[in-house]
């Protein structure tokens, strides 16, 4: 009867330990792979509105160039990259934000005043004030981002 016990109670030491490490285990591990998996995560669901500059810099009609620096994040490997867009109101009140870069090839397109077109010195791509293809072998328009204002603050959605 005595050595049931003794048997008993080392049974149940054995399981107490077992169930405490698995514990101690869980707690730890648990923020652990957290962390790890946790920006890999964030970054296919997250979008952030990017600010950009002063909405009142870009004149009505005048499609104005803005750049901005952003942090990219792959897993653990952050990239900073530039980026740079034009932005076009023709009321004051809406925006539209387009890349500069052309769809062709991706070169840089440039505002032309005088023709009040975009051009792309590449292959001579030309597209309309509002990033539409004109002339040239681009096959689609600019990419537009989606951009908001508030307080004279311009920001795009990047991500
Ligand atoms: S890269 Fe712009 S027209 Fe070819």
């Amino acid at each position: 009867m005595t050595e049931d016990k003794t048997l008993s109670r080392r049974n149940f030491l054995s399981v107490a330990t077992i169930g405490i490490g698995g514990l101690i285990t869980a707690l730890l591990g648990i923020p652990a792979v957290a962390y790890v998996v946790g920006p890999a995560l964030k970054k296919q669901t997250e979008q952030d509105w990017i600010p950009v500059g002063r909405a009142s810099k870009v004149e009505i009609g005048v499609p104005a160039l803005f750049k901005v620096k952003i942090q990219r994040k792959a897993g653990w490997i952050l990239n900073e990259q530039e980026l740079s867009f034009y932005i076009l109101t023709e009321n004051g009140r809406d925006f539209i934000a387009m890349s500069n870069v052309c769809t062709h090839l991706g070169c840089r397109v440039r505002w032309v005043e005088n023709d009040e077109t975009f051009f792309c010195p590449c292959h001579n791509g030309v597209f309309a004030k509002d990033g539409k293809v004109v002339a040239g072998p681009p096959p689609k328009p600019l990419d537009q981002v989606q951009v908001k204002v508030e307080d004279d603050q311009l920001f795009i959605l990047g991500g």
